[in-house]
C-alpha cells in the first residue's frame, strides 16, 4: 500500500470461529472462516502496522510478517486478547466468538444411550464489552456486529454500550455477505453518523475500514 499511513501503529486484529468442547471429539462452534480477520491483518501489515493476529481455529495460512497467535475457546481467545490489549493502539474484533460455552465438558466421549441428552450451557466473557471498559485514552476499539435484523439499531446500540469508536454491521443472511464467502456488505457507524459501503471483495472492504480507522486517529491527534 502506498500511503504506509499506519506506519508505527500497534493493532490487534481477531478472527475466526471459537470451538466450544462438549467432550474430547465434539464442539460447538460457528460458520466464521477467518477471512474478514485476516484480511484486516494482511491490509494493515502492508500500510505499515506491527500487526497481531487472535485467531481461532481456521484453514488459512498465517500473513508473512503478521504475528500469528491460534487459540480454539472463547476463554483461551480472551486470555490472548486481554494480555496484548494494553500494548495496542487499535483493537478490531472481526472474530465470531461464541456466546455461550458447554458449562461442564465431558472427560470422555459421550455415549449414546437411546436417551434425549441435555447440555447445559454457560455465559462466556465478552471480549469485547470488557475492552471498552478498560480502554486507555487514547486507545481506539472497533467491533464488529454479525445482525439478521434491525442492523442499524443493533449496530448503534452495540457501539454505544461496548464504548466502542466503530462498529462494522454486516448482513449475515445475505448470501454475498458476511460468514464464509469472500466478499462483504458492511456498514460503519461512529458517534458521528454512518457510512453505506458498497459490496466489496473482503480485501477492499478491510482497506475501507482501516481509512476510517485512519481518520479516527487523525482526530484524536487534532486535539
Ligand atoms: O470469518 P468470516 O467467514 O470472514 O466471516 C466474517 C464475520 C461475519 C464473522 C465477521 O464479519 C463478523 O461479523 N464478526 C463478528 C461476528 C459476531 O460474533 O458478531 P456479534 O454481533 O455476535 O458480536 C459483536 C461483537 O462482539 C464482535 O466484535 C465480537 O467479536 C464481539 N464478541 C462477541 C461475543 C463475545 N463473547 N465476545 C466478543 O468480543
Amino acid at each position: 500500500f502506498a500511503a504506509q499511513d499506519l506506519r508505527g501503529l500497534k493493532i490487534l486484529v481477531t478472527a475466526g470461529p471459537t470451538r466450544e468442547a462438549i467432550d474430547p471429539v465434539r464442539y460447538l462452534s460457528n460458520r466464521s472462516s477467518g477471512k474478514m480477520g485476516f484480511a484486516l491483518a494482511r491490509t494493515a501489515m502492508r500500510r505499515g502496522a506491527a500487526v497481531t493476529l487472535v485467531t481461532g481455529p481456521v484453514a488459512l495460512p498465517a500473513p508473512p510478517g503478521v504475528e500469528v497467535i491460534r487459540v480454539q475457546s472463547a476463554h483461551e481467545m480472551a486470555e490472548a486478547v486481554f494480555a496484548r490489549a494494553p500494548q495496542s493502539r487499535v483493537l478490531v474484533k472481526a472474530a465470531a466468538v461464541a456466546d455461550f460455552t458447554v458449562a461442564a465438558p465431558a472427560e470422555h466421549k459421550i455415549k449414546k444411550s437411546g436417551e434425549e441428552l441435555s447440555l447445559p450451557l454457560s455465559a462466556t466473557v465478552d471480549i469485547l464489552r470488557e475492552l471498552g471498559a478498560r480502554k486507555e485514552p487514547r486507545q481506539l476499539l472497533v467491533g464488529f456486529a454479525a445482525e439478521s435484523q434491525a442492523h442499524y439499531q443493533e449496530g448503534e446500540r452495540k457501539l454505544r454500550e461496548k464504548n466502542l469508536d466503530l462498529i462494522v454491521v454486516n448482513d449475515v443472511l445475505d448470501g454475498q455477505s458476511g460468514f464464509a464467502v469472500d466478499t462483504n456488505q458492511v456498514t460503519l457507524i461512529g458517534k458521528n453518523g454512518r457510512q453505506e459501503m458498497p459490496l466489496l471483495s473482503k480485501e477492499d472492504t478491510a482497506d475501507r475500514i482501516w481509512d476510517a480507522v485512519r481518520a479516527l486517529l487523525d482526530a484524536q491527534d487534532a486535539v
